[in-house]
C-alpha cells in the first residue's frame, strides 16, 4: 500500500477512535459541535475541514483544502544557517487557514461551508499569522546533521524521535511543535510550555545549563524560559524572534524599577551612561569586530543565554559577562571574551567614533587598547602588571603585581563596589565619564572625597607625605591641582611616548599646563628613581628644567 492508502485507512479508523476523541474538544473542531467561537452553521463533520478520504488535493496527503497561493515571506536573519524558502509539506495546510487568505470553510470536496457569524477567512488576531512569516519561527527547511554542525548550538536531529519530530522529508514544519489534533498542553503544543522543554529539544544554547535566565521566574511573562525573550510567532523583533525590535526593551521589560529583576533602566538614565537607546537595528550578533558603527546594547556586553552570578578576579570576566564576544589586546576578534577589557575593546579601541579624551592632553589617544598596552612606558595595569616596581602609595590589597578591571574605575556610583546597594556594572553613574567614584579634574581644595577614585587604591597619606614625588603635597594641597593635570588615568602609548618623558602616567592636561615661556616646550623628564624635571608653565609659574 502507498502512504496515501495508509493514511486513508487511518483516517477512517481514527474518525471513530483516538483522533476524534482528542480533536473534538479543541478549536480545530470547526463543526457545529466545536467548543470555539469559530464554527460552522450546520456542517457536523469534524475532519472535513482538513481531510477527505477521496478527491484530495494532488499537492498533498489527503488534504481537503486549496493550496495557499502566497507568496509567503520566509524568516531570515544574519545568524540563520538554513535558508527557508516558500512553505512546504503540512505547513501549507496550516497556512491554508492561518495565513488568513483562504476562507476557513473553503474545502475541495464541499461547496463553501458557511461559518457562524459570517466568518470567512481567519479573523484578525494572534491566530492569523498573515503571509509574512518573517516574524515566525522558521519552517520548511531540512534540519540535518550538517545544519546542526553549521549552527553549532543545535541538537543532533537523529534524536528527534519523541514528541518533537521532523516530517518524512526531514524538514522542520509547524507540526514539529504543534499537533493539530491534540490540545492537551494548550496551543496544540507537542510538549508542555513549561521551562524550556520544547525549545531545548532542538536548541542546545551554550552556557544555558548554568544561566540565571534558565529559570521559571515567579511573575515571569511566560512559563517557557526562552519565551521570556523570544516569541515563536509575530515577534516584535523579527530577526531572532526577540520580543521587541527595540533591543534594550527585550531586557528592560524585567530589568526596570517595578520589574521582577534588577533595575538597570534607572541606571542607563543617569547623567553619564552607556546609551542603550542610542541606536536601533545597528547591533548584530554577527557584526564584524571591532564595531564599525557606534552603538551599544545590553547584548553587546551580556549573553542572555549564558549570563550567571559567578565571580572571578580581574582581569577575568565575571559570570554576567560570560559567553560574550570580544576584541583581544592585539585587536583581533575573539568568539568568547576571557578578560573583561576584551568586551570593552570591541568599541573603545579600534572603532571609529569612539569617545574622545575627556581632557585635552599633550598626547591624545582615543584607542584604550593602545593606552593599556603592556609595552607602554606607563599604564594602569589592565592587561598585565604595570611598568613601575616602586609604587609606595598602594594600599593593602594592591601591589605592583596587581591587575585591575576597567570596572574598578568605571562603574555604578551606587553599586556594591562603591559601597552602595545598586547593581554592579558600568551602566550609569552620577559622575562624569561613567566613573564609579568622585574624581575632580578641575582646580580645588584637596579632600578624600575630591579624589575618591584614586584614593581607593592609592593612600592619601602616602601621596600627601610626598613618599614618591616630593612635590605632590605642594601641588595637590597648596596649588589646588588635580591628579588629572599631571597624570593620565589610562596610560601613554609606546607609539606616542617614551619612558623618559611619559613614565608614571605623566601626560599633562593642557587646560592647566601651558608651554614654557622661552622654549615653548612642555616636557617631563624622568631622571631615575623618584627623580625628574619639568619644563612647562602652570598655575602662573614658569618651570624651566625644574628638577626634583
Ligand atoms: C485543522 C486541520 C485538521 C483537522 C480538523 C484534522 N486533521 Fe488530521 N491532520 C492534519 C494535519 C496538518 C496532518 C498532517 C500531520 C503531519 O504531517 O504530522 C494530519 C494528519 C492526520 C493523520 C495522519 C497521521 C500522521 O501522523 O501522518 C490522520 C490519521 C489524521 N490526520 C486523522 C484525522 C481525523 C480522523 C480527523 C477528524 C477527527 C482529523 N485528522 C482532523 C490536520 C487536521
Ligand atoms: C481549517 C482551518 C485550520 C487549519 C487547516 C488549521 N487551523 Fe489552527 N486554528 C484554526 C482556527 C479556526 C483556530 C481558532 C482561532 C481562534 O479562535 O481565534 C485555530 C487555532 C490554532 C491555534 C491556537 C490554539 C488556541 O488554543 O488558541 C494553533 C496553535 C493552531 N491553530 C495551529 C495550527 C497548526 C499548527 C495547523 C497545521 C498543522 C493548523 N492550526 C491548521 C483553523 C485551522
Ligand atoms: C519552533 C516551534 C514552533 C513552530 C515551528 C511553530 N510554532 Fe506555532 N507556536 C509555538 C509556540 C511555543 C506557541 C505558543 C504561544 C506563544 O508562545 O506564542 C505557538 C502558538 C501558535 C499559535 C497561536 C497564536 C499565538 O501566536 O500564540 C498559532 C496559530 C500557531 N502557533 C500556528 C503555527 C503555524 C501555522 C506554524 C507553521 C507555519 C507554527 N505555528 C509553527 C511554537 C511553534
Ligand atoms: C524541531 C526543532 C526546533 C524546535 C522545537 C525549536 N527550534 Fe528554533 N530553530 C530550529 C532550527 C533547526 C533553526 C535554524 C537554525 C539555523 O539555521 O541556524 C531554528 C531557528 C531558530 C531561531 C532563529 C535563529 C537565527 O539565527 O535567526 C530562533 C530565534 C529560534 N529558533 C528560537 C526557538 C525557540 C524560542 C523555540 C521554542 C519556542 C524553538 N526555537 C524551538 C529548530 C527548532
Ligand atoms: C533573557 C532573554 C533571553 C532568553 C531567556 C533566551 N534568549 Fe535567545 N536571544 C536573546 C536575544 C536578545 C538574542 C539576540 C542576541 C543579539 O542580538 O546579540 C537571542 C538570540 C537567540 C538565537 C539566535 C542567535 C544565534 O546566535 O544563533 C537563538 C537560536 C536563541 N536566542 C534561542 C534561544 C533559546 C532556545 C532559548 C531558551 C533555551 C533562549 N534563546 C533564551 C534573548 C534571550
Ligand atoms: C523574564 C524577565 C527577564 C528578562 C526579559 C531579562 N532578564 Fe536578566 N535577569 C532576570 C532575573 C530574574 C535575574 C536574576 C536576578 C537579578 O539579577 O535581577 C536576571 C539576571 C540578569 C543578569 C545577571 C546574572 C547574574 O546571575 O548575576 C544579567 C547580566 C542579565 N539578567 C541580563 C539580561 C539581558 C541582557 C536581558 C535582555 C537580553 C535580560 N537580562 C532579560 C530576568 C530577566
Ligand atoms: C558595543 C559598544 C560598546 C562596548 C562593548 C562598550 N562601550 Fe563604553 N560606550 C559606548 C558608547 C556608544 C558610549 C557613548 C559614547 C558617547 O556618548 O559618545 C560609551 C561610553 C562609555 C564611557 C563614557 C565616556 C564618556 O564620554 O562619558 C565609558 C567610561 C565607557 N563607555 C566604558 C566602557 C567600558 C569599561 C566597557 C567594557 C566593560 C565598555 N565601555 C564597553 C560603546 C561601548
Ligand atoms: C584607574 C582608573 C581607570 C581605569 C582602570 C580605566 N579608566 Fe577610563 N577613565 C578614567 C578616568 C579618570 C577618565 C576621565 C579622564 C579625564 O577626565 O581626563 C576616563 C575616561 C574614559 C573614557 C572617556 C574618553 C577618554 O578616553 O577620556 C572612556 C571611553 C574610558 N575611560 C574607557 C575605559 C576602558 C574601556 C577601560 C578599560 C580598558 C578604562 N577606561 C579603564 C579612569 C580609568
Ligand atoms: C583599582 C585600583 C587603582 C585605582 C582606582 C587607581 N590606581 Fe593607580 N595604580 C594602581 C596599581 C595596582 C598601580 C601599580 C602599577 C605598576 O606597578 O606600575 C598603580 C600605579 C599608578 C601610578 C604609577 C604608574 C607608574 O608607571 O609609575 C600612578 C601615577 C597612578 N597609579 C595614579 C593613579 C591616579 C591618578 C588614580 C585616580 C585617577 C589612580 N591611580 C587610580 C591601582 C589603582
Ligand atoms: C558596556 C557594557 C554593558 C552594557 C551595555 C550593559 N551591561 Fe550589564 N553589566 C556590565 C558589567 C561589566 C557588569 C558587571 C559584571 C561583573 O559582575 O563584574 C554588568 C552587570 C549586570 C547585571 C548584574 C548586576 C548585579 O549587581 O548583579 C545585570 C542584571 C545587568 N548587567 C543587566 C544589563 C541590562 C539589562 C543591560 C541593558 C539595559 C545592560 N546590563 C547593559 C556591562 C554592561
Ligand atoms: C604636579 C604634577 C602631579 C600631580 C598634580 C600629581 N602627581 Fe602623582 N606624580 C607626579 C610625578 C612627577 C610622579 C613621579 C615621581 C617619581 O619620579 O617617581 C608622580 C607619582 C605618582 C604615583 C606613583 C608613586 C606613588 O607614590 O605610589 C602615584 C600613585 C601618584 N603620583 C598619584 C597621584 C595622585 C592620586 C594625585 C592626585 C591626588 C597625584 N598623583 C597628583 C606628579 C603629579
Amino acid at each position: 500500500m502507498t502512504r496515501l492508502h495508509h493514511l486513508a485507512a487511518a483516517v477512517f479508523v481514527l474518525t471513530a477512535a483516538t483522533a476524534s476523541a482528542s480533536i473534538v474538544d479543541t478549536v480545530h473542531n470547526l463543526s457545529t459541535s466545536g467548543p470555539g467561537t469559530i464554527k460552522a452553521v450546520s456542517e457536523d463533520r469534524v475532519c472535513v475541514f482538513c481531510h477527505t478520504p477521496h478527491n484530495a488535493s494532488a499537492a498533498a496527503q489527503l488534504w481537503n483544502r486549496a493550496d495557499p497561493a502566497g507568496p509567503h515571506t520566509p524568516y531570515t536573519s544574519s545568524t540563520m544557517n538554513a535558508a527557508p524558502g516558500q512553505p512546504t509539506g503540512s505547513s501549507r495546510l496550516c497556512l491554508s487557514c492561518h495565513d488568513g487568505t483562504i476562507a476557513l470553510g473553503a474545502t475541495l470536496t464541499e461547496d463553501a461551508i458557511a461559518m457562524a457569524g459570517g466568518v470567512t477567512t481567519m479573523p484578525p488576531g494572534t491566530a492569523n499569522l498573515g503571509t509574512g512569516l518573517h516574524d515566525d519561527h522558521p519552517v520548511s527547511f531540512i534540519y540535518d546533521p550538517a545544519l546542526a554542525i553549521a549552527d553549532g548550538q543545535l541538537a543532533d536531529p537523529a534524536g528527534l524521535t519523541g514528541e518533537v519530530r521532523l516530517d518524512a522529508a526531514g524538514e522542520l514544519q509547524c507540526t514539529s511543535c504543534h499537533d493539530p489534533h491534540d490540545d492537551t498542553y494548550g496551543d496544540f503544543l507537542v510538549l508542555p510550555p513549561t521551562d524550556d522543554a520544547l525549545c531545548s529539544t532542538c536548541h542546545d544554547r551554550t552556557g544555558w545549563t548554568g544561566a540565571t535566565h534558565n529559570l521559571a521566574f515567579p511573575g515571569a511573562p511566560s512559563p517557557n524560559a526562552c519565551a521570556n525573550c523570544h516569541d515563536p510567532h509575530t515577534a516584535g523583533g523579527s530577526a531572532r524572534l526577540t520580543s521587541s525590535n527595540v533591543e534594550e526593551l527585550v531586557c528592560l521589560t524585567c530589568h526596570y524599577s517595578s520589574g521582577i529583576a534588577t533595575d538597570i533602566d534607572s541606571e542607563v538614565a543617569k547623567p553619564s551612561s552607556h546609551p542603550v537607546s542610542l541606536a536601533m537595528g545597528v547591533h548584530d550578533p554577527n557584526e564584524a569586530l571591532p564595531v564599525a558603527q557606534l552603538h551599544v546594547e545590553c547584548v553587546d556586553c551580556h549573553n542572555p543565554h549564558a549570563a550567571n552570578g559567578a565571580a572571578a578576579p580581574p582581569p577575568f570576566v565575571d559570570g554576567p559577562l560570560e559567553g560574550v564576544r570580544g576584541v583581544d589586546g592585539d585587536g583581533s576578534a575573539v568568539v568568547e571574551a576571557t578578560y573583561e577589557y576584551e568586551v570593552c575593546y570591541k568599541c573603545h579601541a579600534d572603532s571609529p567614533g569612539v569617545p574622545g579624551p575627556a581632557s585635552p592632553r599633550q598626547i591624545v589617544q582615543n584607542n584604550t587598547r593602545l593606552e593599556f598596552d603592556p609595552g607602554n612606558p606607563s599604564f594602569h595595569p589592565i592587561e598585565a602588571p604595570g611598568a613601575n616596581g616602586n609604587v609606595p602609595s598602594l594600599l593593602a590589597g594592591w601591589t605592583t603585581a596587581s591587575v585591575i578591571g576597567c570596572t574598578d574605575c568605571h562603574n555604578n556610583n551606587e553599586g556594591p563596589m562603591a559601597g552602595g546597594a545598586g547593581p554592579n556594572g558600568p551602566h550609569g553613574s552620577s559622575y562624569a565619564n561613567l566613573l564609579g567614584w568622585n574624581y575632580r579634574t578641575s582646580s580645588g581644595a584637596e579632600s578624600a572625597g575630591a579624589f575618591e577614585l584614586c584614593y581607593r587604591c592609592h593612600s592619601q597619606t602616602s601621596i600627601l607625605n610626598d613618599d614618591s614625588f616630593p612635590h605632590h603635597y605642594r601641588h595637590i594641597v597648596e596649588e589646588r591641582a588635580s591628579c588629572n593635570m599631571c597624570h593620565d588615568p589610562h596610560g601613554v602609548s609606546a607609539s606616542q611616548g617614551d619612558n623618559v618623558n611619559h613614565s608614571h602616567l605623566i601626560n599633562f592636561d593642557l587646560t592647566y599646563v601651558q608651554p614654557e615661556l622661552i622654549s615653548g616646550d612642555i616636557i617631563f623628564e624622568d631622571r631615575g628613581n623618584e627623580r625628574g624635571s619639568c619644563t612647562l608653565r602652570c598655575h602662573g609659574e614658569n618651570h624651566r628644567d625644574e628638577s626634583y
